[in-house]
């Protein structure tokens, strides 16, 4: 996908202006806005539903309708495409080549129709990064300055176009429909200044319905799950919001759906008239926070082990993936999580893999110094050099500006937490939680994002959060976020949430 670049399909186009009659509604004299129009999928549906009902739009009806891209190509294709096909010219002035957000088209729109660009802010040009950075800032979608650097780089823009056409170009009362990627609304983190947004004028909108699209006819070229939301300016926000689940045929599940937790956290789907479900709360010791495996930036082959033989004097015999044979410290090696540890109603299963970790107890990397007590390590690593070096992302590149080449993403004092509740986070359509002691030093570790786990220094505690994990309240509470089967399954921030840090 280009830039996010992905077209409205014809289906979805007649769909959305028939379901909310907005044709009817620029016959009628609404001024529609269709920021980031590309060829002009969705302005062109209106005129042919228009056309359809025998309407023959005049020059002022046409001016009525507006559309900007900052893809000129794109425009002058739409431009032709209407005459062609309908005959109608459409104004000098209707189509406005720019950047919408860096410029106001000067519209004051009863309906805003869009499917605007989906990219993160992570993805996008530095160019485009640096022009938008001041623009999402005002937009009230990162309250934390920071927030673009870290978690926040995930936001859509397709976000702050939402924020910019409620913000600037709406008229009073107007109409927002835009098709948008679901985790908008469904993810975690990133998205939740979207879903409890303050515009920055200070003007109240309201989210009045929601509609899942990809159960139905298909959308090419999305890439990812999308939706279409529909929001009314100048009034309040009413619980809960009518949610359609598209199903095949042009049919629809009728649902209702409220924020889980807070208004920013995502939202969930549940049968219409029913409570909205619950999230689970778990008491954890404060400070306890889920956390991802350990991260090892691409360079399995120096860290993942699949085959080891029998420790003799501290020195332990491996094999990694190439079939490099090498000694490493064996108190540096521990077992790796693998599926066979999470299978229902079956014990951990013995490591298939280990991960060699060149760091101490305390979660601190080995010194230059360190590692010449170790040989063994120090050889290993030294022919890994090259790849280790080469590994992409500032904070290994920090590391590797100090000499420091071996390190690691995802390691500190909780790696060599003594119990560990751990779990399958990523991909998965079951929660499988299990208890890992680290009794006989054996301090076992989760793979990058397919498990996060809860450390614990107590095992009492670790032991109560267990039971609780076990609570079948659990699996139920991730299903109805959506996401089984998905990278965000059991991530650690949805896990998060259900904590209730007890001191
Ligand atoms: C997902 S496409 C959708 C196009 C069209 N609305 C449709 O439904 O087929 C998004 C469009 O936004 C345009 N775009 C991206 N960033 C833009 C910006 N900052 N200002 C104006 N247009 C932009 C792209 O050129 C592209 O045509």
């Amino acid at each position: 996908m280009k830039s996010g670049i992905v077209y409205t399909p014809r289906y979805w186009a007649d769909w959305v202006v028939d379901t909310y009659g907005i044709a009817d509604k620029w016959i009628n004299g609404a001024v529609v806005l269709d920021p980031g129009c590309g060829r002009g999928a969705l302005s062109e549906a209106i005129i042919r539903l228009a056309v359809g009902k025998g309407f023959k739009p005049s020059g002022k009806d046409l001016a009525r309708l507006h559309g900007v891209d900052r893809d000129e190509t794109a425009l002058l294709a739409f431009r032709k495409n209407i005459d062609r096909h309908y005959g109608l010219k459409l104004p000098g002035n209707s189509l406005i080549s720019g950047d919408y957000l860096l410029e106001a088209p000067k519209v004051a729109a009863n309906v805003i129709l869009a499917n605007p660009p989906w990219i993160s802010f992570g993805d996008l040009n530095n160019e485009d990064k640096s022009a938008y950075k001041p623009i999402f800032r005002k937009s009230g979608l990162t309250p934390d300055p920071r927030s673009l650097l870290l978690g926040g780089s995930r936001i859509d823009l397709a976000a702050l176009f939402v924020a910019t056409a409620l913000d600037r170009d709406m008229a009073k009362n107007g109409e927002g429909y835009f098709f948008l990627p679901s985790n908008l609304f469904r993810g975690e983190g990133a998205h939740s200044a979207f879903r409890r947004l303050k515009l920055p004028g200070g003007r109240s909108f309201a989210l009045r319905e929601l509609r899942e699209l990809e159960g139905g006819e298909s959308f090419p070229g999305a890439g990812t799950r999308y939706c279409l939301a529909f929001y009314k300016a100048d009034c309040p926000q009413f619980w809960p919001v009518p949610w359609f689940v598209a199903l095949p045929e042009g049919r629809w599940r009728e649902m209702d759906a409220h924020p889980v937790d807070d208004p920013g956290s995502p939202m969930v789907p549940y049968p219409a008239g029913s409570r909205p479900p619950r999230p689970p709360r778990i008491d954890v010791p404060a400070g306890a926070v889920p956390r991802q495996g350990v991260n090892c930036g691409g360079a399995s082959d120096a860290f993942i082990l699949e085959e080891i033989g029998t420790e003799e004097h501290g020195r332990i015999p491996v094999v990694n993936k190439r079939g490099t044979r090498a000694y490493l410290p064996a108190e540096m090696v521990y077992p790796l999580m693998s599926p066979s540890c999470f299978i229902p109603g079956r014990e951990i299963g013995k490591p298939e893999r280990w991960i060699f970790l060149p760091y101490s107890r305390d979660g601190k990397i080995l010194s230059t110094e360190m590692l010449k007590d170790h040989p063994d390590a120090e050889n290993w690593l030294e022919r890994h050099k090259i790849h280790l070096v080469g590994r992409k992302g500032a904070l290994l590149g920090r590391y590797a500006a100090k000499g420091l080449y071996w390190a690691l993403l995802g390691v500190g004092p909780y790696t060599f937490a003594p119990w560990k509740l751990a779990w399958e986070s990523y991909g998965r359509d079951r929660f499988v939680p299990r208890l890992f002691g680290s009794e006989d030093g054996v301090y076992w570790q989760g793979n990058q994002a397919l498990h996060a786990y809860i450390p614990f220094s107590d095992q009492k505690a670790a032991e109560e959060a267990f039971r609780d994990f076990k609570s079948p309240a659990m699996e139920e509470y991730l299903r109805n976020l959506g996401g089984a089967s998905t990278k965000s399954w059991a991530q650690p921030g949805r896990i998060r949430r259900l904590l209730n840090p007890v001191t």
